[in-house]
């Protein structure tokens, strides 16, 4: 079994029970995953409550609040193989249950090592790689060695990837945890210690924070911190983070997704605070260098492409935009005259992450656009560019997105101008005009809601929808198309305008939404067409444009958007009506924009 899954464990001397905090922190997790829950607290004794089904109906079955204690360890689990369980939920416990862990990742040696574990008379209940690890530390206690030295050497026998917070009732005191390519941080609070998958867990408690990294293993207990690496003691590296806790809460809106759709102003105005040193460093590798290659995953392949598209018209040079799970049909092309452009929201998305280490190994450079500081991706690069759009919840990537776009925008803008591609003043201009896309894309969503609301109710019944556009359009229309199959399941499909004769149009009739991302640049002309050959069929005909366009009139709907000051807006722009258009669709549904079937917030597996 493999998963993508949220872990938080806390050891406090501050409250008299630590469930409730440990509750709160899955549920800020369950973007991670949710198809099953559970606590473990030690008391006098381990206490363990889990389930499979979300937080919320688990929570209703077993109160989960009413554990007692004042350490213990949760989670909540995504499975991509096997049936999601109570036996199958973590926490995992050993054979006299006096061990219970929780575990993010996959340990790829567990067969082996049950199957030692067994002949030394272990017995199994679940299915999971996890349990290993339980009995494991048994057995090295067992043996004699305190619990520290069981829990190095439990760790030394995994091969895979974790992170894992384990409560162990011969040291009641402590939690003990280690990290390996999953992602763990540690919150240091006033007599409370948190262990957490993502900050937002515990940020309700503390703003300090430890990001661990991969290799490090340790304990804490409601006032000490304890890291090693290799055996070595490390000091912590602690650093206070500025999100506030209503950042990471819903803040009134009735979806994560929404509030994070509004959020995009304020987003894009972090994004815009970046260093210009930052820029500058990246621009003169990729001058340095004879090929750049993009690589994401989703939405942020999206984001890619825009970036792709953009480069490959200012520069001259080899350009490749390569989803990040295909890297091994393309690794011939890279080499040491190479700058991978690695795009990840999380930075923990294995297919990144990998396509990342078997660049490294042809000596390609590495930069990083992402949003968490201290991820994975950002550790593996040699430069890293910080969207600094605050944590995002909602699965669909929304935010992230327009600060993506927006950092590609920057680093193009710096390297055109030490290209000398533009002038100074130019390069002034362009910079001085992005300063108000912000209040720009804040009126944007104000008054395109309303009508997203509306198309939205019109297109619920639709069984299939086509997003169309030109040139670099197109990525827009791609990222459209996917927040609609994401989020509503309704199935939606990009593809370059001019492409409909060849085929897709067969399926249009009466009714049929065509969504066309179509401002008012060279391509205008050439779109008429195809809007035309589309309603010709029936099709409904939905437009994402600017004032005075010659399409307006043959459309069924038109998102009017203010023509912009400067092309680096429209990509930013023209995804507001489209997000928005996704998120009622699929509350007029019925559905849960927050929590979309079969899919997990962070994919930290092939
Ligand atoms: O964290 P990342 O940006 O690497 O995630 C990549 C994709 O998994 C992600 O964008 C996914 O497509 C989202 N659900 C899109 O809304």
């Amino acid at each position: 079994m493999i998963y993508v899954c949220g872990i938080i464990a806390c050891s406090s001397q501050r409250h008299q029970r630590v469930a409730p905090i440990l509750k709160a922190g899955l549920s800020r997790l369950e973007y991670r995953g949710y198809d099953s829950v559970g606590i473990a607290t030690l008391d006098a004794s381990l206490i363990i409550k889990k389930d499979a089904g979300k937080l919320d109906e688990v929570d209703k079955k077993l109160v989960l609040d009413s554990l007692p204690g004042k350490i213990g360890i949760a989670h909540t689990r995504w499975a991509t193989h096997g049936p999601p369980t109570s036996i199958n939920a973590h926490p995992h416990v050993d054979c006299k249950e006096g061990v219970a862990v929780v575990h993010n990742g996959i340990i790829e040696n567990y067969i082996e090592i049950k199957t030692f574990l067994i002949s030394k008379g272990h017995a199994f209940k679940s299915d999971t790689d996890t349990e290993v690890i339980a009995h494991l530390m048994e057995h090295h206690l067992n043996e004699g060695e305190n619990s520290l030295e069981a829990f190095r050497k439990t760790i030394s026998s995994l091969k895979g990837t974790y992170a894992i917070a384990l409560l162990t009732a011969s040291d009641p005191q402590r939690i003990y945890f280690a990290k390996k390519s999953s992602p763990l941080v540690i919150g240091v609070g006033e007599g409370a210690l948190f262990a957490a998958s993502d900050i937002p867990a515990f940020l309700d408690q503390t703003k300090k924070v430890v990001v661990l990294r991969d290799g490090e293993l340790g304990y804490f207990s409601s006032s000490e911190l304890y890291i090693e690496k290799d055996g070595v003691q490390v000091k912590p590296r602690i650093t206070t983070v500025n999100w506030t806790p209503e950042m990471a809460q819903k803040g009134g809106f009735p979806h994560f997704m929404l509030k994070e759709i509004y959020e995009q102003p304020l987003a894009l105005e972090n994004t815009l605070k970046i260093r210009e040193e930052s820029l500058e460093k990246v621009a003169r590798l990729l001058l340095s260098s004879e090929k750049i290659v993009f690589t994401a995953c989703g939405t942020s392949f999206h984001a890619s492409l825009w970036g792709y598209h953009e480069f490959l018209r200012k520069l001259d040079k080899f350009i490749l935009p390569v989803i990040s799970s295909e890297y091994s049909h393309y690794l011939h092309l890279i080499d040491e005259n190479t700058t991978v452009i690695a795009v990840s929201q999380s930075g923990e998305t294995m297919d990144v992450l990998k396509f990342v280490a078997g660049v490294k190994k042809r000596d390609a450079k590495i930069v990083a656009i992402t949003n968490v500081v201290g991820s994975s991706l950002a550790r593996e690069a040699s430069e890293t560019l910080y969207m600094q759009a605050g944590p995002e919840i909602g699965v669909a990537a929304t935010k992230t997105f327009t600060g993506q776009v927006l950092m590609m925008n920057l680093l193009s803008i710096v390297t055109q101008y030490f290209e000398g591609l533009i002038t100074h003043q130019e390069y002034q201009k362009v910079m001085r005009s992005l300063a108000e896309l912000p209040s720009i894309i804040s009126r944007v969503i104000r008054t395109v809601e309303p009508r997203a609301r509306r198309i939205a109710n019109e297109i619920k019944r639709s069984k299939s929808a086509f997003y169309l556009a030109r040139g670099h359009n197109i990525p827009v229309a791609m990222e459209g198309a996917l927040k609609l199959k994401e989020i509503a399941y309704i199935h939606a499909e990009a593809y370059p305008a001019g492409e409909s004769k060849h085929g897709p149009i067969a399926l249009v009739e009466p009714d049929f939404p065509v969504i066309f991302v179509a401002p008012r640049d060279e391509d205008e002309r050439r779109i008429l067409s195809n809007v035309q050959e589309m309603k010709a069929r029936g099709g409904k005909i939905i437009l994402v444009t600017e004032p005075n366009s010659i399409l307006i009139e043959h459309a069924h709907h038109s998102f009017v958007l203010p023509y912009p000051r400067s092309i680096y807006y429209r990509p930013i722009q023209n995804i507001i009506p489209l997000q928005l258009l996704s998120y009622f669709t699929a509350t007029a549904r019925g559905l849960d924009p927050d929590k979309p079937r079969n899919l997990a917030k962070t994919v930290t597996v092939d």
